[in-house]
């Protein structure tokens, strides 16, 4: 973590969720995270969630994301949902790219980066989830891969389009596993990818927010957050406990 960057810290919450039990957990993290002043909190519940988020969160310092967003601005896409029809709902973030997207609903690096572009487009701001998977790892290209999807972002919408950006690096067999990347193995990943943006415009990659996802709990969250190149956090299963989440968002200032 470094001072230049205010931390990220996101609960992804994935396909869960129901009207009552996401109350709850939204009033709890209201009411815990005054004590989180110098850091960006958000949260990403499923589409259909998002009006009563944004109506519980009214006032509150946490923002509101959505998990996924159509490259189309309207028309027939049936099952899709636009950016600005994010923005009518109060989110100011969206997810591109996460790695269920890209193996569940084969998306590929260049419909990501076209996600990436709609987001922007409408005034969100996008978190690019770049990873490798356990093979990828295991034969050395865990650098190539996100390269990779970084590049079909970087190629398509050039390096000013990240100072509007978030990037969450999370390693595809660290995900729901219960098994974190070592601070150490993060960190030489997220240097890596700030180096990439560097070549390219420095200030830019100084100030760009990279967070780390995959099995990030209330106990490992200080190790990561104090490797210098990691500025938060995508938390998947512990966002959906308040006072698990609301750890992790402590750990930024322990
Ligand atoms: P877990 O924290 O459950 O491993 O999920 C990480 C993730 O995919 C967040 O987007």
């Amino acid at each position: 973590m470094s001072p230049v960057r205010p931390a990220f810290v996101a609960g992804n919450w994935k396909m869960n969720g129901a009207l009552a039990t996401n109350a709850a957990l939204l009033e709890k993290l209201r009411a815990g995270l005054s004590v989180c002043k110098t850091m960006e909190v958000a949260v990403f519940p499923p589409f259909p969630y998002l009006d009563q988020a944004a109506r519980l969160l009214s006032g509150a310092t946490l923002a509101l994301g959505a998990q996924d967003v159509s490259i189309h601005a309207a028309g027939a896409y049936t099952g899709e949902v636009a950016a600005t029809m994010l923005v009518e709902f109060g989110c100011r973030h969206a997810l591109v790219g996460h790695s269920e997207r890209r193996s569940l609903h084969q998306e590929t690096d260049a419909l990501v980066a076209q996600k990436f572009g709609a987001a922007q487009a409408a005034g969100l701001i996008p978190v690019l989830c770049l990873g490798e998977t356990l093979a990828e790892r295991q034969v050395g290209e865990t650098l190539t891969v996100v390269m990779r999807q970084l590049e079909a972002v970087l190629a398509r919408y050039g390096v000013h389009s990240l100072a509007n950006a978030v990037l969450a690096y999370e390693p595809v067999w660290a995900i729901g596993a219960g098994r974190t990347a070592t601070p150490e193995a993060a960190q030489a990943v997220h240097l890596a990818l700030r180096q990439q943006v560097a070549l390219r415009d420095a200030a830019i990659a100084e100030k760009l927010r990279i967070v780390y996802g995959g099995s990030v709990k209330a106990d490992n969250a200080a190790q990561l957050f104090a490797a210098p190149d990691i500025d938060g956090a995508l938390v998947g299963g512990a966002a959906l406990n308040a006072d698990e989440f609301l750890a992790i968002c402590r750990a930024v200032n322990p």
